[in-house]
């Protein structure tokens, strides 16, 4: 059967748009993509979804508590008949409530080294500390920040002459590429979880 995913985001929408290909490009099989929301209105990832004709919504959170808020998202999600949920550049912690209605089907794509450089701005963070390898993160999304188990990760060297553009857009191709090779794996059911520790099943 084919699995419904329903993207969350706020800005910019690259890491969508990578999903979606690799489902065009059956990357990731038996899947597709039920609804795009969005917390942020203009958001251009929203744009981007439309233009590949699929279903948005642009669901405003300003002014909201947390808990309202995600009530709205969470109803919106089970409409479409999602089955995971994927955070793609969305700038929103989760509530209890969110989190417990997709249990271990929320993924989020950050661009680290996990337990490394949560919250904004990660890669000025890994350029400032000095790392020498930098890279990002697929892990599953509970209520703290960055923090869930790690499903995927890629190491990304750090050039003596980058910036945190240079930086960014390095590990970005990284990040499209893990985050497809992590949904087709938890889409798939082949893991278990022991502990922390997301074990592939081959
Ligand atoms: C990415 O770097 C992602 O890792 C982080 O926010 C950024 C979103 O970029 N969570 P995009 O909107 O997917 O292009």
């Amino acid at each position: 059967m084919t699995k419904r995913i329903g993207v969350l985001l706020s800005g910019r929408g690259s890491n969508f748009e990578a999903l979606a290909d690799s489902i065009s490009a059956g990357r990731i099989p038996n899947a597709e993509i039920a609804v795009v929301v969005s917390n942020r209105e203009g958001a251009p990832g929203i744009d981007r979804a439309h233009a590949r004709g699929l279903a948005t919504r642009v669901i405003p959170s300003k002014g909201l508590e947390r808990e309202p808020y995600d009530r709205q998202v969470v109803a919106a999600l089970h409409e479409a008949s999602v089955d995971l949920v994927c955070l793609a550049g969305y700038m929103r912690l989760l509530s209890p409530h969110f989190v417990a209605a997709f249990p271990q089907r929320i993924l989020n794509i950050h661009p680290s080294l996990l337990p490394s450089f949560p919250g904004l701005e990660s890669q000025k963070q890994a350029l400032d500390y000095g790392v020498k390898f930098a890279g990002c993160t697929v892990h599953f999304v509970d209520e703290n920040l960055d923090a869930g188990p790690i499903v995927l990760q890629a190491v990304v060297p750090v050039e003596d002459d980058d910036t945190e553009d240079t930086l960014s857009t390095r590990i970005l191709k990284e990040e499209h590429r893990i985050y497809s090779e992590a949904v087709k794996i938890v889409l798939a059911g082949k893991f278990k979880l022991e502990g922390r520790r997301v074990i592939q099943l081959r």
